[in-house]
This record gives C-alpha cells, sequence and structure tokens, in this order.
C-alpha cells in the first residue's frame, strides 16, 4: 500500500515511519512535515526493507506530492500536551492543523482511509470529517481517530496488575473517546475473564483513562506518549492494510462516525451520540461494522453516563469550529 504520513519528522512520526518502513505491506511511503521530513526520509532509506521512502515539506506542493495517489493516510501533526495541559488545550492549534491537511486529503486523495492520531482526537476526528465535507467527500466507513493506545494500555495495566508475563493474553475492549473520563475501558468483558479487587478495578480504569498524564507528567516538558503510541498507531494501520488486502474477522477499537458505519446507526441511537469508540470490523472498504459495546457492569454504565456527556461536548466544540465564519 502506498503510505503518506502526515507530521513524520515529531516524536510519533518518526518511530512510526520506522516501523511502517519495516513493513511488508508497504510498497510506498511519502513522509510529510513543516520540517525535516526530507532527512528523515533519507535517513530510512537507508534500511534495507522494500518500501521506498520519499521526504516532502511545504515548499514545491509538498503535500499534493506526499497525498496523490495515497491509499492511507496517518496524522501525528501538530502540537503535544507538556505538564498542566489538557487534550482540549490542544484544540486552538491543532484544530486547524486537522482541516488545513484534510483539505488536501479532499483534494489529492479522496478515497485513501485516513487515521487520525493528532489530539484532541474527541474533536479532531469531527473536525476531519467537516473538512472532508466540504469537498462532498466524507466517506465515514475510511476516517478513523487512533484509540489503540487505550487498547494497549488496558491489556498492559491488567497485566501488570495480576503479575501475568504476557499483556496480549488479555483482549479488552476499551469504547468511547480518548481523553480522561471519555475513555472507558470494558474490564468487565476482559478475553480471557478476571477477577479484579474494587481497589484494583478503581486503579486500572484510572490508569487506562489518564496514563497520558502518567507521560506528560514523567517527562517533564519534553512531550508526551511518543514510541508506545507509534507501536499502537502501526498496530491500527497493519489492521487496516490487512483487511484491506481482503484478510477478514479483524475488529478492532476505533473512534468512528457511528450513523455512517453499517450497524453503527443503532448504537448512535442507544447511546446518543455521534462519534464514539467501538470495535469496528475492517474490510477492504474500510469500516464493515460497527459492534454496540456489549454488556456493562454498573460501575462501567456510571462510567458510560459521563464518557458520553463530556465526549458530546467535544464533538460540538470540533464541528462549531468548522462552521465558524
Ligand atoms: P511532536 O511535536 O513531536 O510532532 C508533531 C509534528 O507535527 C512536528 O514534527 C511538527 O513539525 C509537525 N507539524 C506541525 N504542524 C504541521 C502541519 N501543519 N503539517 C505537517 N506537520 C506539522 O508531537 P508528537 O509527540 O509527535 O505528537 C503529535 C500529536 O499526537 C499530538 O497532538 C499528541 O497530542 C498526539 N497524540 C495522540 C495520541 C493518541 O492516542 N491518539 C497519543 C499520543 C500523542
Ligand atoms: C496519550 O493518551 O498518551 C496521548 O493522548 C497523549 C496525551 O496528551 O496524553
Amino acid at each position: 500500500m502506498k503510505v503518506a504520513v502526515l507530521g513524520a519528522s515529531g516524536q510519533i512520526g518518526q518511530p512510526l515511519s520506522l516501523l511502517l518502513k519495516t513493513s511488508s505491506l508497504v510498497t510506498e511511503l511519502r513522509l510529510y512535515d513543516v520540517v525535516h521530513a526530507v532527512g528523515v526520509a533519507t535517513d530510512l532509506n537507508h534500511i534495507d526493507t522494500p518500501a521506498k521512502v520519499s521526504g516532502y515539506l511545504p515548499v514545491d506542493n509538498g503535500l499534493e506530492k506526499a497525498l496523490s495517489g495515497a491509499e492511507l493516510v496517518i496524522i501525528p501533526a501538530g502540537i503535544a500536551r507538556k505538564p498542566g495541559m489538557t487534550r482540549d488545550d490542544l484544540f486552538n492549534t491543532n484544530a486547524n492543523v486537522i482541516a488545513n491537511l484534510l483539505d488536501g486529503v479532499a483534494k489529492f486523495c479522496p478515497e485513501a482511509f485516513v487515521c487520525i492520531i493528532t489530539n484532541p482526537v474527541n474533536s479532531t476526528v469531527p473536525i476531519a470529517a467537516e473538512a472532508l465535507k466540504r469537498y462532498g467527500v466524507f466517506n465515514p466507513r475510511r476516517l478513523f481517530g487512533v484509540t489503540t493506545l487505550d487498547v494497549v494500555r488496558a491489556s498492559t495495566f491488567v497485566a501488570h496488575t495480576l503479575e501475568r508475563p504476557n499483556p496480549q493474553e488479555f483482549k479488552i475492549p476499551v469504547v468511547g473517546g480518548h481523553s480522561g473520563a471519555t475513555i472507558l475501558p470494558l474490564i468487565s468483558q476482559s478475553q480471557p475473564p478476571v477477577q479484579l479487587t474494587k481497589e484494583q478495578l478503581d486503579s486500572v480504569t484510572y490508569r487506562v483513562q489518564f496514563g497520558g498524564d502518567e507521560i506528560v507528567k514523567s517527562k517533564a516538558g519534553a512531550g508526551s506518549a511518543t514510541t508506545c503510541m507509534a507501536y499502537a498507531g502501526f498496530r491500527f494501520a497493519q489492521a487496516i492494510m490487512k483487511a484491506r488486502k481482503g484478510e477478514t474477522g479483524i475488529i478492532e477499537p476505533t473512534y468512528v462516525y457511528l450513523p455512517g458505519v453499517p450497524g453503527g446507526e443503532d448504537v448512535a441511537k442507544a447511546l446518543d451520540v455521534s462519534y464514539f469508540a467501538v470495535p469496528v470490523e475492517l474490510g477492504k472498504e474500510g469500516a464493515m461494522k460497527a459492534y454496540p459495546v456489549g454488556p456493562l457492569s454498573d460501575y462501567e454504565q456510571d462510567l458510560l453516563k459521563t464518557a458520553i456527556s463530556e465526549l458530546k461536548g467535544n464533538i460540538a466544540k470540533g464541528e462549531a469550529h468548522m462552521k465558524a465564519p
């Protein structure tokens, strides 16, 4: 597949591009950034894997060159948090970054699968949808907010709590949005099932919801999650690429516009929210089916109410930004 990474010189962009360069599913890798993208591409091109890497800056129609013919576009462009900031504090800068980049997607590769990593994901995905709608090319089955890091964290923190050696042993859906209380790990649906004390459940749930803060604090001003995000972003990109190639049975939680995905309209009605991360079956044409959140424990029901109410505000803020004159 021809893959474009927008924001490729950043702290997520570089390790994510490295992982994509090692993938046998990637034939061409186009790197775009406002700085350093040509150098990053030259560096990656010394690696002995088949993917051909090219780098582009805004000069000489770089965005057009990076996007023309791209089948998958992954976007970690924009600013990241520093201690004391919420993801919503990134809104003003990143809303415009996403709107401008999606303008390019609409013009140069309107049929591409688009994965948004840039925060605040709860709002940047609605912004991306509105940008694509301006050109009449919004396909909800091909626009994804990447929430895989929350899924990775849920498995990791459960395994650490239970002192199990391999976190990947636990498959735990995480639904909702991607910030604080909007993130809802469904520990009650863990496969295999797990028994946690109330204290352990509170602690794991809190760490999944606020794991981002843990890293921001620990990095003390040097940024937020980067390498674990590159891992998670690559895992989601691989799922999309495998599904596009025809592999079946791939289901990943991701933040989508529910009414536009088969099965999603009923989920949106039941939850009374338009954008939400749910387990989504991926296929050749993108999102093939959105699954309901399934049976929730009383504990999760309470968290769901808070998640939806906060998420609605984030969605409305993104949509309003694009409708403002
Ligand atoms: P970073 O500052 O290291 O990198 C961002 C890159 O984007 C920089 O290279 C910058 O030059 C580039 N950029 C800025 N404006 C651009 C534009 N208009 N066009 C192209 N490139 C542009 O930041 P980072 O640590 O890589 O984080 C990137 C984003 O990812 C942040 O918004 C962060 O909050 C978000 N993030 C999301 C998740 C998630 O789970 N979805 C996890 C971690 C981080
Ligand atoms: C995360 O979950 O780690 C990311 O969204 C980055 C952040 O700002 O916390």
